[in-house]
């Protein structure tokens, strides 16, 4: 980043009733239709009747995001103002709900320039979830998107102080169950701020040496491995991709190995880390281009998640793999029409220089094997395929065997990521098929998102292995009420679950 630190927030958990926590907005969530306050039965009065007023109006109705703010006259309640904040249907409040209602509430409190806040968990609501949902929500208005601006044109600074009140609650619970919350708030702040660097700072030397660095800060293992070592290893893919850009490629080793752990399972995380993209000598047209500087969030994510695996202790070993290159159009790029030999030996007939996401990964997921994973996930802004078949919310699932991909479904779930399994098996191969060599690295239009998995599939052997796209969910173009336009830090949530859960 270009500036100073900035002093982190504080975020306790609070067991005493609402009444008592002392912040200028205690914020209320309020689900719609049926929601009758009972757990806040004098609020309305200390209010002075403002919130039964917005409510029997239907100023106020508790539909996702919807916000009302009111002062409060003392009478008991130590809070400045109310703000109730929708959070829609009952039934639909899961992870991601209160997430985002809690991410809402965060970017609320930065527009008032609000020091600090609370947020309270009702009655009836799941203790473990809710706090740790409502934690990493909070966490989301501490990423600044503007971090090259004028200090003067930035946003207002979040708010330093943040509780999270749940009356009466376990202690212990609550207080763990806010810190794993924070540590993966923060987490995706880190791959945010990652994928929304410029590529010319963050190069692959740069993108190297912070994802070394934070994990080294975290007590992961590190290794950096430059081109030379690169080469060593035969990674002619990866190093294929790097060849027409001025800059050199890397590749980052990460690897949690606690105490005791098992020899197996190994968790095996690859993550695409093309830092710019043109497309290469298959050139992307001008439009949007300057959002191929994303084409790292798969390797962010996975640096990410590794991160925060280590500091909540996953008792697996984590081995994580990132390549890292640009695809430029220089004198020496690879060319449509040239023949590449990668790690595992099979050799690529390149097309299409732009897919070049599945090229680095062929050699990232051999390599990952090599260092002993039993059970691989990729992620990866594979596909502009994937975004016309699933659009921007939800990120592809594919894999194989189909209980790794159900293990890798159900994480994501739980973790409040949206992901959809598409097939890869059957006839989708024979589209794969060169004239001249083991494979080409591009088919015609139809499915694209499912043949560039197939492509990756043929450098894993038989063992569990999950590919994410998240071409289309990396990104946000739209500013939402509990999201920023820009990076998203799609899929750290699911890796962080799948490395603190049963691998199956
Ligand atoms: N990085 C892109 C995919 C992408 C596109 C991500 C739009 C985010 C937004 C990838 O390297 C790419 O260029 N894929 C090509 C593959 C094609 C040449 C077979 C694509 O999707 O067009
Ligand atoms: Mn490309
Ligand atoms: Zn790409």
């Amino acid at each position: 980043m270009s500036d100073e630190k900035s002093t982190p927030a504080v975020c306790r958990g609070a067991t005493t009733r609402a009444q008592d926590v002392a912040v200028d907005v205690l914020f209320v969530p309020v689900f719609q239709d049926d929601d009758r306050l009972e757990d806040l039965p004098d609020l309305d009065d200390a209010s002075s009747g403002e919130v039964g007023r917005a409510r029997g109006r239907g100023e106020f109705r508790g539909r996702p995001f919807e916000l009302f703010l009111t002062p409060l006259a003392g009478r008991g309640w130590k809070a400045k103002r109310v703000a109730l904040v929708g959070a829609g249907l009952r039934r639909d409040a899961d992870a991601e709900r209160l997430r985002r209602v809690a991410a809402a509430c965060a970017y609320t409190a930065q527009l008032r320039a609000v020091d600090s806040l609370a947020v309270l968990i009702r009655r009836g609501v799941d203790l473990a979830l809710a706090a740790r949902a409502t934690a990493d929500g909070l966490c989301a208005a501490e990423f600044d998107g503007g971090s090259y601006k004028r200090p003067e044109d930035r946003a207002n600074r979040p708010a330093l102080q943040l509780t999270i009140v749940a009356p009466g609650a376990d202690a212990g619970v609550l207080s763990a169950s806010v810190n794993r919350g924070r540590v993966i708030g923060d987490a995706v702040n880190f791959a945010r701020s990652l994928a929304n660097e410029p590529p010319n700072v963050l190069t692959p030397r740069e993108f190297a040496a912070r994802v070394a660095a934070a994990a080294t800060e975290a007590g992961l293992g590190v290794d950096v491995l430059d081109e030379v070592r690169i080469r060593d290893l035969k990674m002619a893919l990866l190093l294929g991709v790097s060849q027409g850009s001025a800059e050199p490629p890397r590749l980052v080793v990460l690897r949690h190995e606690p105490k005791g752990a098992a020899a197996t399972p190994v968790l095996g995380l690859v993550g695409k880390g093309v830092t710019f993209d043109t497309g290469g000598i298959s050139i992307k047209p001008a439009d949007g281009m300057d959002r191929m500087k994303d084409d790292m969030s798969g390797g962010a994510a996975v640096a990410a998640a590794m991160r925060a695996l280590a500091a909540l202790g996953s008792p697996h070993r984590v081995v994580a793999v990132i390549p890292m290159t640009e695809n430029m159009p220089g004198g020496t790029a690879i060319r449509p029409g040239d023949v590449l030999t990668g790690a595992s030996g099979k050799t690529v007939e390149i097309i299409n220089t732009d897919a070049e996401g599945r090229l680095i990964l062929g050699d990232a997921l051999w390599y990952a094997q090599t260092l002993g994973a039993t059970h691989l996930v990729d992620v990866a802004t594979l596909t502009g395929a994937c975004t016309i078949a699933l659009g921007k919310s939800v990120s592809g699932l594919f894999g194989s065997s189909s209980s790794w991909v159900d293990t890798v479904h159900a994480a994501a779930t739980r973790a409040g990521d949206r992901v959809w399994p598409l097939p890869i098996d059957g006839e989708y191969r024979e589209l794969l098929r060169s004239e001249i060599a083991d494979m080409v690295n591009s088919t015609g239009r139809p499915a694209g998102a499912i043949t560039a998995a197939c492509f990756l599939r043929e450098f894993v052997d038989d063992r569990p292995w999950a590919h994410l796209d998240i071409a289309g969910t990396a990104w946000q173009d739209d500013r939402k009420p509990y999201q920023q336009k820009g990076p998203t830090g799609v899929a750290v949530r699911t890796l962080v679950e799948l490395g603190l859960s049963n691998l199956g």
